[in-house]
This record gives structure tokens, sequence and C-alpha cells, in this order.
């Protein structure tokens, strides 16, 4: 695999909040561009000429061809160019890296996704996955939580979830500082409560920040999830994706290569972690 980045073109950029927005690129290749293929749960490695390079999870669905969708925050170096990139911009794009979620081991099961803040954006991939092939799945649960109304990253998209009635999704937020809001408010470990559906065939796809992942991972051992079907995603620092620069060891793993898509069984084992 090549360290060496296609060129892609910024066609689309979605304000989602005040820290987060939405790009969409194509790749200027038209064989790249028709052939790139991809699981949820991978990455990128985005560069912007002259600054830098980050990965960035790809939020778009793997059945939507043409083009990549990364839901980005403004963190760092990297990331603030790119807020302040025009549509047209030219950027450097290499992938995708990383194992992605298991969706073949998943298919035929039910499937419960719990995103909290921008951990929605790796799980927005594979929701859409999910739904292209609903009838592949028996339940699927939803449940996303962010800080406040404002923060729910794809509100418009996450309300017309909760209104469909072949999957069951649930929105918090921890507080709805004054602004209208008409779902729950509280914790997600609260929602966890609300889900009906047999244990067993269950996977369970989980994202969000450590303070997050610390409460939700307790719950659902508390519920009686099994460990080994619990999917989290573990970022660490990274600089080629590849497992060759070593930056994103931990134990023996190298989180880009053999993750970031970790089993809650298989990360307990990693030293640091937890
Ligand atoms: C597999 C993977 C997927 C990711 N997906 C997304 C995504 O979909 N959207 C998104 O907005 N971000 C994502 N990130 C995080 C993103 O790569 C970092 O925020 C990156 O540092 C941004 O680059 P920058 O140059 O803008 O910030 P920098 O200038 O590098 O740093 C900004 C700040 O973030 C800290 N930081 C850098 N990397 C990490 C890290 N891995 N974990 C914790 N703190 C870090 C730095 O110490 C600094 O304080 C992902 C990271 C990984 C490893
Ligand atoms: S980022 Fe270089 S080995 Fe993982």
């Amino acid at each position: 695999m090549s360290l060496v980045p296609e060129m892609a073109t910024l066609v689309e950029k979605r304000y989602l909040d005040p820290h987060h927005s939405l790009f969409r690129f194509i790749f200027d290749n038209e064989l790249k561009r028709e052939g790139f293929g991809f699981r949820p749960g991978q990455f990128v490695m985005l560069s912007i000429f002259g600054v830098g390079e980050a990965p960035i999870s790809i939020t778009s669905g793997p059945d939507e061809k043409g083009f990549i969708e990364l839901c980005v925050r403004k963190a760092g170096r990297v990331t603030t160019v790119l807020h302040n990139l025009e549509e047209n911009s030219k950027v450097g794009i290499r992938g995708p890296y990383g194992n992605g979620y298991p969706v073949e081991q998943m298919l035929g099961g039910n499937l419960l996704i719990i995103a909290g803040g921008l951990g929605i954006a790796p799980l927005r991939s594979l929701i859409r996955y999910a739904l292209w092939r609903r009838d592949a799945f028996k339940e699927i649960y939803i449940i996303y939580g962010a800080r406040s109304p404002e923060n729910i990253l794809f509100r418009g998209e996450m309300e017309n979830l909760v209104l469909r009635n072949d999957i069951n999704c649930l929105l918090t937020v921890d507080s709805t500082y004054g602004q209208p809001w008409n779902a729950h408010v509280g914790r997600v470990t609260d929602l966890l409560e609300r889900v009906r559906m047999p244990l067993k065939d269950t996977s369970v796809a989980v994202c969000g920040p450590p303070v997050f992942y610390r409460f939700v991972l307790n719950k659902l051992l508390s519920l009686g999830y099994s460990k080994g079907k619990i999917y989290m995603s573990l970022e660490r620092r990274m600089e080629c994706g590849m497992g060759k620069c070593g930056h994103c060891v931990v134990g023996h793993k190298y989180t880009c290569v053999d993750g970031p898509i970790f089993t809650y069984w298989d990360a307990i084992n990693l030293p640091e972690i937890f």
C-alpha cells in the first residue's frame, strides 16, 4: 500500500455545529473514484498540502459510490485549515486503513449502535451499511447522546431515524440548555434500559469520548452483553496509518492495522486502555 496520497476535491462542506462540519470529497482520478471501497469503521489519512495529515473515519456508507464524506472536529493544525477551505479546494487522501467493523459477522443478528458526540462519525457509516440491507439484520437499535440539542450532529438525519418504524432510534442530551428539544434528557446509559431485544445474537458497536466508554461499557456488562460482541473504536496518535512507524502501538497491537475496532474482550487485554 502506498504512502502517496491521491488528489481529491472538496465538493461540499456542511456546517453541523460550531465545532464540526461534514466534508464531501471526490477523487480526481476516475478509477479511484469509482473503485474506492471500504468497511464501516475504516479511516483515511487526510492531508492538507503544506500543513500535515490527520487520520479521519469515513462517515459515508460503503454503498454510496463516487464520493466519501468525513465529519471533522476543528481540533488542531490540519483540521482548522480544513474547516477554512473553500469548496473546490484540493486535498490528499490515502487509505482506507484499519480493520473496520466485522460486518459479515454482524449480519443476521441484532445490532445495537451506541454513539456519544463525535463518536457518531464512524457509526454513521455502520448505520448506513445496516439500513442499506435492512432485511439482513433482525432488530436494530441506535442510541445517540450529545451534550446539548445543538451538539446533536446530523440532527435532521437522526430525527428521521427516530421516525422510522423498522428500527428504534433514541436520542438524548445531557441538558437542553434552554434549547427546544422533545426527546430524552439524561445519560445514554438510561436509554440502554429501554432496549428490548434478546442479548443472544446481538452485536454492539460503541464509539464516543473516553468517559462515555467507561459508563457505557460498565452498563452493557451489567445488562449481560457479551464482551466478545461489544466493538469499540480505539483512537491513538497515528502517523503512517499502515503499520510502519510504530506511533500507534499499544501493547503488542498496531491500532492502525489491528484496529481501530477492537472487541471489548481484546481491548481489556491491552495495557493502558482502562
Ligand atoms: C482512527 C482515527 C479516526 C479518527 N476519526 C476522526 C473523525 O472522524 N473526525 C475527527 O474530527 N477526528 C477524528 N480523529 C481524531 C483526529 O485525527 C485528531 O483530532 C487529529 O489530531 C486532528 O489533527 P490536527 O492536525 O487538526 O490536530 P493536532 O494539531 O494534531 O492536535 C490537536 C489536539 O488533539 C490531540 N490529539 C491528536 N491526535 C489525538 C488522538 N488520536 N487522540 C487524542 N488526542 C489527540 C493533540 O494532542 C492536540 O491537543 C480520528 C483519529 C483516529 C486515530
Ligand atoms: S500509525 Fe504508523 S504504525 Fe500505526
